[in-house]
């Protein structure tokens, strides 16, 4: 069998890629940059708006998952016509290649913001939704839409996943969880705005990738299903157990706004039901792996520069 990445040389998509492999299944990832974490994938470098490429790489494909996107909020807002050609018609570019390769099923990378505009504070993959609010979520659903149509028109097997919030090991340097740690290694005090009673549930992402291959399972074609973290982790946790993994870590208190995050309760009962998946790591043992992972990285860089320095001597 052999399985499609787009957006596999990212944080998500790399996780997928190495579940795939430990299942023996054959992996090609399609990204715009090469895959770093490892050497033993086949790589075809494109863009997903390149459909004459994206036709190349479907060729001998059973199954695609589809994470190729503009993944972080900040930049879509940035940038919203370009995030639009990448998250929507790159979708829709991936959807045509796919059905013109007679590929059996699209995997869709979604995420757990299209809740964020339903009007009822317990959510699951059964609540209706409503427009959303950030472009962000409007494009990934505008995706998921797509896939949708393409299942019913074409009898196209789609599954949409819906993650929560992922983190660990490849995370982007910008998310809370990299910039606490960051400062903390750096000797930085970690500042808290308000009581930091507000929280998020996180997602582990080698958990996250596994509920992805989970979803190859027959069961799971032409459905949705959220892929959420079962821990409520408060802002004050998360520099609490950074605190309690390195030791002497500074936690400061700055005013702000009391804790007030009234987020959704996402049920992920229906993944669990019918893929087996339930998150297996803590959040403490995800910091741990992400922090070690973090200092592995800092350390290999600056071997590297320093090997340099060596041979640069003059
Ligand atoms: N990280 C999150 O918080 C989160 C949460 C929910 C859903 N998601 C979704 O999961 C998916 C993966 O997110 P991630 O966090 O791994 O993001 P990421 O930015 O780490 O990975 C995205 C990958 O897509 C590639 N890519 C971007 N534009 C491309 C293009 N035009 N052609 C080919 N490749 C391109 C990038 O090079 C990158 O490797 C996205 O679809 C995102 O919307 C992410």
């Amino acid at each position: 069998m052999k399985v499609l990445v787009t957006g596999g040389s990212g944080f998500i998509g790399s996780h997928i890629t190495d579940k795939l492999k430990d299942k023996g299944v054959e992996v090609r990832v399609y990204d715009g940059v090469m895959p770093s974490h490892r050497k033993d994938i086949e790589f075809y470098q494109g863009s997903i708006l390149d459909i004459t490429a994206l036709n190349f790489a479907m060729n001998g494909v059973d199954a695609v998952f589809h994470l190729a996107a503009v993944a972080d909020v900040k930049d879509v807002y940035n940038d919203p016509y370009y995030s639009e050609s990448i998250n929507v018609r790159g979708t829709i570019n991936v959807l045509q290649a796919a059905r013109r390769a007679n590929v059996k099923r699209i995997i869709y990378g979604s995420t757990t913001w299209v809740y964020s505009d339903a009007e009822a504070d317990k959510v699951d993959e059964s609540t209706p939704l409503h427009a959303p609010s950030h472009f962000y979520t409007a494009t990934k659903l505008a995706g998921e839409y797509y896939c949708q149509s393409y299942s019913k028109l074409y009898e196209m097997e789609v599954t949409i996943l819906r993650y929560g919030i992922p983190y660990g090991p490849r995370a982007r340097d910008g998310a809370v969880i990299p910039i606490f740690v960051r400062k903390a290694l750096n000797g930085e005090p970690l500042t808290i705005a308000g009581d930091g009673a507000q929280f998020r549930k996180f997602v582990y992402v080698e958990d996250l990738a596994e509920g992805n291959v989970l979803a190859l399972n027959s069961i799971a074609k032409n459905k949705i299903y959220n892929l959420d973290g079962k821990e409520k982790v408060t802002i004050k946790q998360i520099a609490e157990t950074i605190q309690k993994i390195l030791g002497d870590v500074k936690i400061e208190y700055i005013p702000g706004r009391p804790g007030d995050f009234s987020g959704k309760e996402i049920s992920s009962e229906l993944t669990q039901r019918e893929l087996d998946w339930e998150p297996k790591v803590s959040f403490e043992e995800g910091v741990r792996r992400y922090i070690n992972w973090y200092k592995q990285r800092e350390e290999k860089r600056e071997t590297e520069w320093a090997r340099l320095d060596e041979k640069l001597k003059v």
